[in-house]
């Protein structure tokens, strides 16, 4: 999410902030910022929007100085503004801030320092941690124990960039979950939240790990452990390019994001469960009330556009199967055409990731035209979605590049199990046990991702034999029917072979017709009960000439004799196996892309937030 830099040296801090912030640019922003010690005061300037009106701000309110931090906010929150844009300070404005992250405990730390007689300014979370620096610099009169103390007490993520004014000779940065590095130059050094950020300056780097703290210096840095114990690190040459960089190593940005999924299936889970003794007990929406309307709920109406849809699909399974509620799922070019029966009862939720697809906010609008309460799942806050909304819960995936959505899909899976869980336990169509047990399987599912991503050299290996198929046909039964239109989707986009998918039933209503040498065939198998009529469906396309690829977590050899390839995902509960299965099909689609000559980030005819109809 976003990015953070300093600058502590020689020159006016001001042009290198902003440059270095341009650097960082690729990943996505709302707002910008910086604050910059003029030899008195910390000055701020910071604005809503892009770069530029960030560099107009300060055209007209120069600020010169040779210690200053910047900041490029993707709100988590509180609405992009100028206000809740960083950086943030104490209440004298002694002390600066600048933060990437989400602070999980921050509803808790507000109410504490506000009980305290501290008062806020913003809407977010960050600015919890420049009160409480504040508050525990009022002890220590040290800035460096006044953040350790700090940082002790943050939950969630966070990378830090911290001024103080009785400090003018340093930056403090912390760092936990979201990435951060220190560029070593000579009489200045630099923090951002990505290489390309400093490479202009220099090309020698510590990366920062988990919990480290650094102190920055004009001529040196110093580098600590969480306890405060002085560490020593070797520097890092950097010697790739910039462009390379920006992708934080990975060729292309789709392939950055399915990495990025167990991070962001983290994000987007963990503030919302309820822990007891080290293990989840409960689902906590704060942004949603799960009133009489949720309990008595007598359908379920799910609207939104492509890989948004498909989320929907998967969902009505998940509903339907816990919370045995009926879920109508529809596409909303569709849907906002047909004169759709909408009941004032209904839970309406639409998904999006960029929150300004001109059809789903049409549905929306058409839902509350006739007095419907709407839900938005969307990734963007501020977006037109999550104002029009009556409810929004967001999916925390970050900033999502690649036109090919991947990472935004599987936490709008997340929030729609976590919805769809909630909704069970308080309809009692699941037992208090099952709902703890399955909570704890959630939180086991970022880990599974991470093990698929671990090995993907049989996906690889069978790309390799196969990216030339003239057809590729996904199927499934029950939730492997719904990912495979994810599945086929991805395919269609970045390589551009033609890819449709079939409930595997219905294969032989019709489809079957199409299957010859030419043709591969990508089952998904994560239902133990299906695996043998699957099993089936497999044998009549190989027997009719297909090759045969089969994504499941058994280990029985269920689909020995029919495929030709099999792609090992871990097990987990029925409902949750749609987040995992779609991973070897999001690698699978990359891999064909590239293998074909095509750039996944860019496929052609397609735009990454379709704004009009
Ligand atoms: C996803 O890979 C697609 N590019 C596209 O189908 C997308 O999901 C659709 O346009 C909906 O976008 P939204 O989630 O931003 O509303
Ligand atoms: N959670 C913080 C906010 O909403 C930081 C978001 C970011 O990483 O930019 O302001």
């Amino acid at each position: 999410m976003c990015g953070i830099v300093g600058y502590i040296g020689n020159k006016n801090a001001t042009p290198v902030l902003v440059n270095a912030l341009k650097k960082l640019e690729y990943r996505g922003y709302d707002s910008a910022g910086i604050a910059v010690f003029n030899g008195q005061d910390i000055l701020v300037r910071k604005v809503k929007g892009a770069l530029k009106a960030l560099e107009e701000k300060i055209a007209k309110e120069t600020i010169e100085g040779s210690l200053g931090i910047g900041h490029t906010r993707w709100a988590t929150h509180g609405e992009p503004s100028d206000i809740n844009a960083h950086p943030h300070l104490n209440e004298s404005g002694t002390i600066a801030v600048v933060h990437n992250g989400i602070i999980e405990n921050f509803a808790k730390l507000k109410a504490w320092l506000q009980s305290e007689g501290v008062v806020f300014k913003s809407d977010t979370d960050t600015e919890v941690i420049a009160h409480l620096i504040n508050y525990y610099y009022e002890y220590s009169l040290d800035i460096f124990e006044a953040v350790k103390a700090t940082v002790n007490r943050l939950e969630g993520s966070y990378a830090l960039g911290v001024l103080c004014k009785d400090f003018p000779d340093r930056i403090i940065a912390a760092r936990k979950e979201c990435p951060l590095i220190v560029g070593l130059g000579k009489d200045e050094n630099f923090i951002a939240s990505d290489v390309p950020a400093v490479l202009e300056y220099t090309r020698d780097v510590y990366f920062l790990d988990q919990k480290e703290i650094a102190v920055l210096y004009k001529d040196h840095v110093d580098l600590f452990d969480e306890d405060g114990n002085r560490i020593i690190k070797q520097p890092f040459h950097v010697d790739w390019d910039i462009s390379s960089a920006e992708k934080g190593g990975y060729e292309h940005f789709m392939l950055k994001e399915i990495h990025e999924q167990p991070k962001v299936l983290t994000d987007t889970m963990r503030p919302r469960l309820v822990f007891e003794g080290g293990a989840p007990v409960d689902i906590k929406f704060d942004e949603l009330c799960f009133d009489e309307k949720w309990k008595e709920a007598k359908r379920i109406v799910i609207v939104a556009c492509g890989t948004a849809y498909h989320a929907g699909v998967v969902a009505k399974y998940v509903f339907e199967q816990l919370a045995r509620v009926p879920v109508v799922v529809d596409v909303a070019s569709e849907f906002r055409y047909r004169n759709p029966i909408l009941c004032k009862d209904d839970i309406f939720i639409v998904i999006s990731q960029s929150g300004e697809t001109a059809d789903t906010l049409a549905a929306l609008r058409l839902a509350k035209q006739n007095g419907v309460h709407v839900t938005a799942i969307t990734n963007c806050v501020g977006s037109t979605v999550s104002r029009e909304a009556d409810d929004v819960v967001y999916t925390w995936a970050g900033p999502e590049i690649a036109v090919a959505s991947t990472k935004a899909y599987t936490t709008q899976l997340m929030c729609l199990c976590m919805l769809a869980l909630k909704a069970a336990f308080i309809k009692e169509t699941i037992s208090a046990s099952d709902y703890k047990k399955y909570l704890c399987e959630l939180n086991s599912i970022p880990e599974k991702v991470q093990q698929i991503l671990e090995d993907k050299a049989s996906i690889q290996r069978f790309v390799s034999k196969n990216y030339n198929k003239q057809k590729v046909f996904f199927i499934g039964r029950q939730y492997d029917s719904a990912t495979s239109l994810e599945c086929a989707l991805k395919l269609k986009e970045v390589s551009y072979m033609h890819s449709e998918a079939f409930a595997a039933g219905e294969l032989k209503h019709g489809p079957i017709a199409l299957i010859d040498t030419d043709t591969l065939v990508v089952a998904t198998a994560t239902v133990p009960e299906l695996y043998e009529k699957l099993a089936s469906n497999i044998i009549e396309v190989k027997s009719r000439g297909a090759s045969t690829f089969v994504i499941t977590q058994d280990d029985s050899g269920a689909f020995s004799s029919s495929a030709d390839e099999i792609v090992k995902i871990p097990s987990t509960e029925s409902f949750f196996e749609p987040m995992l299965s779609i991973i070897p099909a999001q690698l699978f689609a990359y891999y064909c892309a590239v293998h074909r000559g095509n750039n996944p980030d860019k496929p052609r005819n397609l735009a990454k937030s379709v704004t009009v109809e």
